[in-house]
């Protein structure tokens, strides 16, 4: 298969779940992971090693961990904001975690009760350790477009937060529209900026899809170089500290839009689609993919 491939890197199990109100149990959550883990996602974000207090959902991330099976070609990474989620990652086994930042400093606030700089600070320490234990580190940047308490958002602002986390190591830096509100005009001048500071080759993408302009901002990534897509299989989600924002792009909507480009994925759709449906039956409402309804009625 001589097709370019593009790496999908799932979240609906952590970035999906994260903002559901009633506790979801351990085992239903072990059981998406390991679903995604056999449609062919190389990279399932598992969980994140977080204060229970701020994001309830995620209080059994040690569970999860211990219950999935893993298989020796997928990824799994957690979130961890700090060096007590670190060390909690680490005792769990995992093997990549990430840390998470923004380029607005009242989302940083909000999102993890520190400035941009002490974030950087933090997560240096983070950095060094997990990849002194041997771990892999991904970085996010939030509110690369928009900010729920800012507005618009600069983007050498993003560029500086993602230059900093690429120096502490990270091997790739996701570009987050936590709220959804960019368009593709926004997006290419957001990631030509960026791209000056770190290389396109590191760069993720990862769209809510608030407004509806996900798959249009995947799409004008792709023309700008990006090679690696954030989704959430039945377009799960929303983030606890950005009111209003919508789940993430649905992984099965990005898999049917990259094949039709030529891209591969890896990913079996028909059976991602069947995930989504089970998965959205667990939570007790219809699938947010298009693509998902339009397979499941043929
Ligand atoms: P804090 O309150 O400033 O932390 O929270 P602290 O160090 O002062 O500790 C307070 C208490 O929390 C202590 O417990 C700590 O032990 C505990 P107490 O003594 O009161 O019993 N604690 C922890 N417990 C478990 N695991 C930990 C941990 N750390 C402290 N790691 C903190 C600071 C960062 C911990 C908090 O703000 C937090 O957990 N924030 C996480 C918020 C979050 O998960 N947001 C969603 C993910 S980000 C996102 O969705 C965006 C993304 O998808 C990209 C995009 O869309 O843009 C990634
Ligand atoms: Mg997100």
């Amino acid at each position: 298969d001589s097709r370019p491939f593009v790496k999908i890197v799932e979240v609906g199990p952590r970035d999906g779940l994260q903002n559901e109100k009633t506790l979801i149990p351990a085992a239903v959550k072990i059981s998406l992971i390991d679903q995604l883990a056999d449609a062919g996602l190389s990279v399932v974000e598992a969980t994140s090693f977080v204060s229970p207090k701020w994001v309830p959902q995620m209080g059994d991330a040690k569970q999860v961990m211990a219950g999935i099976h893993r298989s020796p070609n997928v990824s799994y990474p957690v979130l961890t904001p700090n060096a007590k989620g670190l060390e909690a990652a680490i005792a769990a086994g995992a093997k990549e975690v990430a840390i998470f930042g923004a380029a607005s400093e009242s989302f940083s606030q909000k999102n993890i009760n520190c400035s941009i700089a002490e974030s950087i600070q933090r997560f240096e320490d983070v950095a060094v350790r997990a990849q002194q234990a041997g771990l892999r580190v991904r970085g996010y940047v939030s509110c690369v477009v928009g900010c729920p308490y800012e507005g618009k958002i600069n983007p050498q602002a993003v560029a500086d937060v993602a230059g900093r986390l690429a120096a502490l190591g990270c091997y790739e830096i996701s570009l987050g529209d936590t709220i959804g509100v960019g368009r593709p005009s926004e997006i290419r001048e957001m990631i030509a900026t960026v791209a000056k500071t770190v290389p396109v080759e590191k760069l993720a993408i990862h769209c809510h899809d608030t407004y509806g302009q996900a798959l249009a901002n995947i799409y004008a990534s792709l023309e700008a170089g990006i090679r690696v897509v954030d989704s959430s299989v039945a377009g799960l989600g929303g983030c606890p500290y950005a009111k209003g924002a919508t789940g993430n792009v649905a992984t099965e909507d990005v898999v049917y839009l990259l094949e039709g480009l030529g891209f591969r994925t890896g990913v079996d759709l028909p059976k991602l689609a069947r995930i989504g449906q089970w998965i959205s039956n667990e939570l007790g409402r219809p699938t947010g993919s298009r693509v998902g309804r339009a397979l499941l009625a043929k």
